[in-house]
């Protein structure tokens, strides 16, 4: 144990403390979004200031751990762990524990009203179930655990470059560094709307059956049972059951011809799913590439309901840094502008995802990224790499942020994610 002189008002003090204890302590600050030495700070005062001793903490496999404190705060807690006659060590692993009770875990927050995501672009291909479900992943993962999050650099920079009015996307300059962050911990619903189910097939589940009940069949105003039976949860121990499945069943070929003859059919995907929203705080919707009806009940279940803040529900575009992506979306915003205006409600933008990202593929890459950047309403809100990871995810059938969570696309995931909560 050691003190020295440092930089401003606070010294490094160096000592030890057992690694559970530093793991926790780490996670609760960054619940808190607060410095670890301020922490710290604040459990030492309050142990100084105790009318009595608490008990002791098990301070075995100790080792070391340093921080910075206030000047003179050591040299007191020394002399106050001296008067109560407990080490330094344990004094200290009693201060963090204190720290530790008087901050629990905070509460997730939940939106009052369940938010509507819907992933869409009517190209195929663009990576719309890769992103619904790297999003709904994202949005699970556990609050008790740190998870690396980092903003792509391309972005940054091309959000900087549009500030300026200048096209950089090349210089190395101001990485961000990766944070470590506690996650949403939110329960999410991801709705595979697609009847080539590849969400489905992507996450390991066997597409509902033909014969039996289905998201279509609802839809229809013809359910064979609850909806809710055809739920699966995705396991994974960082998901903990709040992640779940609604299967895509082939028959949602025929949604579109079945949709016709129901009435007000821009509302049958909100009337099949309003009975689940209770148990779910954010739930996304995976849109199959084409536009019709089935597109718009997907747009108006996004809409903005009353009482709803603006940005938490609506429309998320998934595009590519290429030209062909620019005419496909000018096709699907025209579509959601038609139904805005038919139907008067509000459907916003929660932004646009640029996938598939290589800067190595030259100039078409980085100026049509720029291009996307430059729209500014909606804004870009993630930019995912073409890498190999998530094509690994998809062939092992399993969530991309726990096969491979470390990764550049997952750490991108989690970046976008937070853009649009
Ligand atoms: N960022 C990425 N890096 C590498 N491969 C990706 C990435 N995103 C998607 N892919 C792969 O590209 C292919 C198409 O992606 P995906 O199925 O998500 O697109 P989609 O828009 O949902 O397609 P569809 O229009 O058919 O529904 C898949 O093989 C997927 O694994
Ligand atoms: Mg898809």
């Amino acid at each position: 144990m050691s003190s020295s002189a440092a930089s401003s008002d606070r010294e490094k003090v160096v000592s030890k403390l057992p690694g559970w204890l530093r793991q926790n302590l780490k996670i609760r600050a960054a619940q808190y979004g607060i410095d670890i030495q301020s922490a710290v700070e604040e459990g030492i005062r309050d142990w100084c200031n105790l009318a009595s001793v608490v008990s002791t903490v098990d301070t075995a496999g100790s080792d070391s751990f340093a921080t910075f404190l206030p000047d003179g705060q050591w040299e007191e807690f020394r002399q106050i762990t001296s008067d109560r006659k407990v080490s330094l060590i344990q004094g200290l692993a009693q201060s963090v524990q204190l720290w530790l009770d008087t901050n629990p875990t905070p509460e997730v927050q939940r939106p009052a009203i369940t938010r509507r995501i819907v992933v869409c672009n009517q190209k195929g291909g663009v990576g719309k179930t890769a992103i619904t479900a790297g999003l709904g992943e994202a949005l699970a993962e556990s609050a008790d655990s740190l998870h690396s999050v980092r903003v792509a650099k391309a972005l940054t920079k091309a959000i900087r470059a549009s500030d300026m009015h200048v096209v950089d996307t090349d210089s190395d300059e101001d990485p961000l560094e990766i944070e470590h962050l506690p996650g949403p911990g939110l329960r999410v619903l991801l709705v595979d709307f697609d009847p080539q189910c590849h969400l489905t097939n992507q996450l390991g589940a066997a597409p509902l059956s033909m014969n039996g009940d289905s998201l279509t069949n609802h839809m229809a105003g013809d359910p064979k049972g609850e909806l809710r039976d055809l739920i699966l949860s995705v396991e994974d121990d960082v998901f903990h059951d709040r992640l779940h499945l609604l299967p895509a069943c082939n028959d949602a070929f025929l949604l579109d011809v079945r949709l016709s003859a129901v009435r007000a059919r821009e509302a049958a995907l909100e009337r099949a799913l309003a009975p689940l929203e209770a148990d779910y705080d954010v739930i996304i919707v995976d849109c199959p590439p084409s536009l019709g009806l089935s597109m718009d009940a997907a747009a108006y279940y996004g809409r903005r309901r009353d009482n709803e803040k603006p940005g938490q529900s609506g429309v998320l575009v998934v595009v590519q840094a290429e030209d062909s992506s620019a005419d496909a979306y000018e096709l699907l915003t025209t579509q959601i502008d038609d139904l805005r205006a038919d139907l008067q409600v509000d459907i916003g933008y929660l932004g646009i995802v640029v996938n598939l990202y290589d800067s190595r593929r030259g100039y078409i890459a980085t100026s049509s990224l720029q291009g996307w950047v430059d729209i500014k309403d909606p804004r870009v809100v993630g930019l995912i790499g073409d890498l190999k990871e998530q094509k690994e995810a998809v062939r092992m059938k399993k969530p991309l942020l726990s096969y491979a969570p470390k990764s550049q696309q997952a750490v991108g995931m989690r970046a976008m994610a937070r853009e649009v909560m």
